[in-house]
């Protein structure tokens, strides 16, 4: 199979994650010095990277099944040093089998590197749920799988979340074939693996993200199920299974370390890609959880992606019951809050939404940026003009002291009008206000998934 590139990028012929800007870019390219329209603000040192599929050997049976590849821009004293993207080196991009044909076990150092990119004790990591991290370099280099000194005997989610708190990393990893299907993990803020425990969960399913809030660890178990049959095919190896039910569980923190199980609370069927935060009360009887509910996912085919609105579920640890409440009625993905907040209470919350009058079911429409004042209940966009699709909007803090929404917004936005990509800087207290900087980058940056702002240490 050949290698695709624009040219082949409009054949209706492909699957919609080899169309358009969904299509991989086969270069490798790296720029310096770049012009900024507007200015960036001079206290932004650091960098944001970006992670995305990017298949390099032809098409693949779905959106997550591409080879890992990182955008970055390094920013310095209000300049735009570089912009480069480069593939993660994985042992699978080289060829190599996650599931050996001979024993049918994993090989858990073989991944695909592709959804998401953060730094935990000074490492950043490549991540993609069914593998160990893969450890790249602030300039992207490779520097292979990570398994915190041969501690780690599970894969690892693309979504851990650190305790605002403690500095923590809480994360888990999901597995399909044999119990247990899902493994708790921390590690300390030195970056230690200390603990690794079973989840007892009924089946294996495929579990995105988890939560955190000040005293919990909040696990869903959601009908999107392994189907090993389908597995062996070759084909999308899950669906959506309403038999299996929905079910949310809370882990106490503290008396997971004694070996407590979650309490589990029925909620009605749903599926959850990504959590925007949870919390706890201030007498600790509630813990609320906020998220992007899918009314179902890939019901009937794994190319139809049900869109998701906001939700909280209020878990009264009292009455054993919960409480569930859709918070808005425009659809959202890629929600995110200013990390600071993890596990408290937060006000603000930003995520992409779709232009007024776009369509919420299409892949391609024009999106804005949205931000979520949860005191007040208001939804503010940001436009970004009718031909644009924003990526996550990442926050960043203006300081360390600065509040929960002072402070800038970085993303890469796609003009579908200019087939070409930027680097944006918005304000994140103000979405009327225009953006403060733009940085075009020299190619377009294909739609992708999560990215993180790693600030100079
Ligand atoms: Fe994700």
């Amino acid at each position: 199979m050949t290698a695709l590139d624009d040219a082949t990028a409009t054949d209706a012929r492909l699957p919609f994650h080899m169309r358009g800007n969904y299509a991989p870019v086969m270069e490798e390219v790296e720029a310096f010095d770049l012009p900024v329209i507007g200015s960036l603000p001079p206290e932004l040192n650091g960098r944001y990277i970006r992670n995305g599929a990017n298949p390099k050997h032809g098409p693949t049976m779905h959106w997550f099944a591409g080879d890992g590849m990182l955008h970055g821009v390094r920013l310095r004293d209000g300049r735009a040093e570089w912009y480069r993207n480069r593939w993660v080196r994985t042992k699978a991009l080289a060829g190599a089998d996650r599931m050996d044909a001979i024993t049918g076990t994993m090989d858990l150092t073989v991944g695909l590197a592709n959804t998401h990119v953060v730094r935990h004790a000074g490492r950043i990591f490549a991540l993609e749920e069914g593998s160990f991290p893969n450890e790249v370099s602030p300039e992207l280099d490779t520097l292979g799988p990570y398994d915190f000194g041969g501690r780690l005997h599970t894969p690892f989610t693309a979504h851990p979340h650190t305790c605002a708190e403690t500095g923590e990393m809480h994360f888990f990893g999901y597995e399909l074939v044999t119990a247990p299907f899902v493994t708790y993990h921390v590690a300390d803020a030195a970056g230690n693996l200390v603990h690794s425990q079973a989840i007892d969960v009924p089946g294996p399913t495929m579990v995105h993200d988890f939560a955190l809030s000040r005293n919990y660890a909040i696990f869903l178990d959601m009908p999107v199920v392994f189907d090993l049959d389908l597995a062996i095919k070759g084909t999308m190896p899950f669906e959506w299974r309403e038999s299996y039910g929905a079910r949310i569980g809370l882990l106490h923190r503290d008396r997971a370390r004694q070996g407590e199980q979650p309490r589990w609370f029925d909620v009605d069927l749903c599926y959850v890609f990504h959590i925007m935060n949870a919390w706890e009360s201030d007498d600790g009887t509630t813990v609320y959880l906020d998220a992007g509910r899918h009314a179902s996912m890939w019901k009937g085919g794994a190319d139809k992606f049900e869109p998701s609105y906001l939700h909280r579920w209020a878990f009264d640890l009292t009455t054993g019951t919960v409480t569930e409440t859709q918070l808005d009625d425009v659809s959202h993905a890629f929600p995110r809050i200013d990390d600071r907040r993890t596990g408290l209470v937060n006000r603000y919350g930003w995520c992409v939404g779709p232009r007024p009058g776009s369509d919420p079911n299409s892949m391609n429409a024009p999106t804005n940026v949205l931000k979520y004042d949860l005191v007040t209940g208001e939804r503010a966009f940001h436009d970004l003009g009718p031909s644009s699709m924003t990526g996550e909007p990442v926050f960043v803090p203006a300081d360390d002291a600065a509040g929960e929404d002072e402070g800038y917004l970085v993303t890469f936005v796609y003009d579908a009008a200019e087939n070409s990509s930027s680097f944006v800087v918005l304000d994140a207290a103000d979405m009327s206000a225009g953006p403060i900087a733009t940085v075009p980058v020299p190619q377009r940056i294909p739609h992708g998934f999560h990215g993180s702002w790693f600030a100079d240490e």
